[in-house]
């Protein structure tokens, strides 16, 4: 009989597919069938994050809960962000933790699951050659690392500490992982990296020379793959070649993510970010200018270290020039092993969240309105994940989500829908 395995996914894109990776390693390599029970599990894995503190604290109480309800022979391992970051403490607080595995490391998931307390998370191991896991959570996406860990040194950011340095993953490699998915179904498929479009600067052992928009080129000769989306790309390298290829190239979907992070000009500068203000909205502009159809995504941390009112505002005026379709908020969360911690100028929590509720309540109304113009509006949906009520949902190339009455018939197409009903989340609609 096979073993069973209980999987968390905490935290980002990378995460999801780290959790892919480990899924196919240990199903391939030691027969492991996922299930949805924890009570069912032989082993259990927390794939965590370490961006914001609160996932962190809420880790403990989750494997104090965990093993009241487990099997008592299942195993408990720790992976991911904050396996990096806290490394053999975890087990040090919660002993009934059978091993911590880092970011970096989920290639060695079968190594771990059979030592007593293991701890791995170096961050210079180089996975930059890994063989890619072969399980997808979605048969009809891939999702593709196309590096691993960041170079950059922004100064409240975490990622640095528990991903290690950048390594871009060899083209070839991409283009015959991602032929191989779309000979197996997938159409469309998501390049993953910290800093997709710092691609090609560091390479592990290959000596190749291909910048992001080069590999961009690359994949979409792919026959057979129609959409290719990617996450996160960083302001900083949005030069105009780059832009231009996202503009003009059919594969590319038009959807963009330009994390902002501040607004002001000053801020950024503390945030160690490379732009400023004006260099942000230029970006925004020459996408809005050659691809009016584009969406634009962003993050935003309110609440860093020294934010004045003044700075605050210069957020609130991006926000309003720009108009994001998707705005990801939050309240600054000092974290260790980062610059930002250690200012003697931290906010006032009140404060942060007084700003972080006023940001969201107009990114709500300035959402509403571009929802509500999509009424009548015919997009380009794929259709990937059967809903209950007899309901299909797919993405537009745009990447709006979209629900159609239907059934398996539509899995896996592309099919022009008229939206019918708008909300602030979510477009229905029916076929055309
Ligand atoms: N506090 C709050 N938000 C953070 N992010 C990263 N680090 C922090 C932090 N210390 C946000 C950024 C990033 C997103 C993934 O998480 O906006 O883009
Ligand atoms: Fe969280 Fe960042 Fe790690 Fe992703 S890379 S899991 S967002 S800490």
């Amino acid at each position: 009989m096979s073993k069973k395995l209980f999987i968390e996914t905490l935290g980002c894109a990378m995460n999801v597919r780290d959790s892919e990776h480990m899924i196919a390693e240990l199903n391939q390599k030691e027969s492991y069938e996922i299930t949805e029970n924890l009570e069912d599990a032989d082993l259990i894995i927390i794939n965590t994050c370490s961006v914001r503190e609160k996932p962190v604290a809420k880790l403990f109480s989750e494997i104090g809960v965990f093993n009241k309800h487990k099997k008592p022979s299942a195993k408990i391992g720790v992976t991911g962000c904050t396996a990096s970051h806290l490394g053999d403490e975890i087990i040090k607080r919660a002993p009934s933790v059978d091993f911590v595995l880092g970011a970096r490391n989920v290639s060695k998931i079968t190594e771990v699951v059979h030592k007593k307390h293991a701890v791995e998370v170096s961050t210079d191991f180089d996975e930059s050659t890994y063989a890619f896991g072969e399980y997808r959570s979605n048969p009809y996406k891939a999702m593709v690392n196309i590096s691993i860990g960041c170079d950059k040194s922004c100064t409240f950011c975490i990622v640095p500490a528990t991903r290690g340095e950048e390594i871009s993953i060899p083209s070839d490699l991409i283009v015959q992982e991602i032929t191989k998915a779309v000979a197996s179904g997938a159409k469309e498929v998501m390049l993953l990296g910290q800093n997709v479009n710092n691609y090609g600067r560091r390479f592990g052992s290959s000596e190749e020379s291909c910048d992001f928009t080069q590999l961009l080129q690359k994949i979409s000769k792919i026959e057979g793959l129609e959409r290719i989306r990617f996450t996160s790309p960083h302001p900083l390298h949005m030069d105009d070649a780059f832009i231009q290829e996202f503009a003009s190239n059919p594969k590319i979907c038009k959807q963009i993510h330009v994390p902002l992070q501040s607004g002001s000009t000053s801020l950024l500068k503390a945030m160690k970010r490379g732009y400023t203000k004006e260099n942000f909205l230029n970006r925004c502009e020459k996408i809005r200018t050659l691809c009016p159809e584009a969406t634009i995504s962003t993050d935003i941390i309110v609440g860093f270290p020294g934010e004045s009112d003044a700075d605050f505002e210069d957020t609130m005026d991006v926000l309003e020039k720009v108009r994001f379709e998707q705005m990801f908020s939050f309240k600054y969360s000092p974290r260790p092993h980062t610059e930002a911690a250690e200012f003697d100028n931290q906010i006032d929590s009140d404060v942060a969240g007084e700003r972080l509720t006023r940001l969201q309540a107009r990114h709500t109304e300035i959402l509403d309105e571009i929802m509500d113009a999509q009424l009548g509006t015919v997009h380009q949906v794929y259709f990937d994940e059967l809903k209950p009520n007899g309901r299909v949902s797919g993405r537009s190339d745009d990447g709006k989500l979209f629900f159609v009455q239907g059934s398996e018939e539509l899995l896996g197409k592309i099919v022009d829908v008229k939206v019918t009903k708008t909300s602030r989340g979510a477009l229905d609609g029916v076929l055309v």
